[in-house]
């Protein structure tokens, strides 16, 4: 079982009140503590774009080591601000539409494959035990051109498999998808791709994730991404709400008998300092409840 937390980089990338480095280092920090491994921590993606992200390069020389981390990087100079940074995981994000990859990346679907090959090649040279996720964003529906066919995602995600990607994460961006679909569109990817190089990055807009995830576990995935107190949205997807809680990820895998080594209590406190910078309070379900309970005993 894999939770990849994406709290520091999807859950930020979307807040417009700075978050000063040393708080998001701390957070990672105590993200790691409560027992996440996998943290995907920044972008090196532009600044003027994502302007809660510039601070990349410092935020990476400030984290304690401990957590496999991970960034995004979009293209070429991305890629080398990563590398100056010895950055040994990198995550290169594409979707399954057109209308959405333009807003989000200024580029096609065709255009960001053929730049990612080039990206991945250079990346392999720098780094030949680093590790490239893929994303593939809007899988089952585009804010901007609406459903999508199953075989578009599936040739994207083929298409980064084939690349050499160790691992395709299946986004739905917008938290739109419900069980009946999230199956049908898994099924059709693992007759393409296994299990292990197949993760699910459910948003919870609606509040379908969690049955999103008992769906596709069903099916064999066992790599999921979230984000600490259901922070998080993509800038350039209208309507796309926070990711799935990974308090609520963890809850629900955890009442299921399925370990996951978190500390659900530490967990649910991971995120208070971001939240209170950002003028917030905790909203995921199961991190509410965690701080109560604590704070009845
Ligand atoms: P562009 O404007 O087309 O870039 O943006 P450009 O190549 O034309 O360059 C313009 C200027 O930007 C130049 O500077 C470049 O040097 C600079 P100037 O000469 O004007 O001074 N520049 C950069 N600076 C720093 N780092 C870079 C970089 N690249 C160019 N990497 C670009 C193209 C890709 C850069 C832009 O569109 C971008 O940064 N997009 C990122 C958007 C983003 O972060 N979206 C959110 C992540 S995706 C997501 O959330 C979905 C996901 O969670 C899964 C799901 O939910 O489905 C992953
Ligand atoms: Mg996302």
């Amino acid at each position: 079982m894999r939770i990849i937390e994406v709290g520091p980089r999807d859950g930020l990338q979307n807040e417009s009140v700075p978050v000063p480095t040393e708080v998001k280092s701390r957070f990672v920090s105590a993200l790691f503590q409560a027992g996440l491994k996998e943290i995907e921590v920044t972008s090196f993606v532009s600044p003027k774009w994502v302007p809660q992200l510039g601070d990349a390069a410092e935020l990476l020389a400030m984290l304690e080591p401990g957590p496999i981390t991970s960034v995004l990087v979009p293209n070429q100079k991305g890629l080398e601000r990563a590398l100056e940074c010895g950055v040994k995981r990198i995550a290169l994000f594409t979707a399954a539409s057109d209308a959405f990859t333009q807003r989000n990346i200024n580029m096609t679907v065709r255009q960001s494959l053929d730049v990612f090959k080039g990206l991945a090649e250079s990346f392999r040279a720098a780094q030949p035990d680093g590790w490239i996720r893929g994303y593939v964003s809007t899988a089952w529906e585009c804010p901007y051109a609406g459903r999508i066919a199953m075989t578009q995602t599936v040739s994207v995600a083929t298409e980064l498999i084939a690349m050499g990607v160790n691992e395709v994460s299946i986004g739905d961006t917008i938290g739109v998808a419900a069980p009946t679909e999230v199956k049908a569109l898994t099924k059709l990817l693992l007759a393409e791709i296994p299990a292990e190089k197949l993760a699910m990055h459910f948003h919870d807009t609606r509040g379908t994730a969690i049955a999103n995830v008992a769906a596709s576990y069903e099916l064999g995935i066992r790599a999921f991404d979230s984000s600490a107190s259901g922070l998080g949205g993509c800038p350039y997807a209208k309507g796309a709400g926070g990711n799935l809680a990974t308090e609520d990820l963890i809850y629900f895998l955890e009442r299921e008998g399925i370990a996951t080594g978190v500390n659900q209590l530490k967990l649910a406190q991971a995120s208070l300092e971001v939240l209170s910078t950002l003028g917030k309070v905790p909203t995921a379900k199961a991190q509410i409840a965690a701080l109560a309970a604590a704070s009845e005993q």
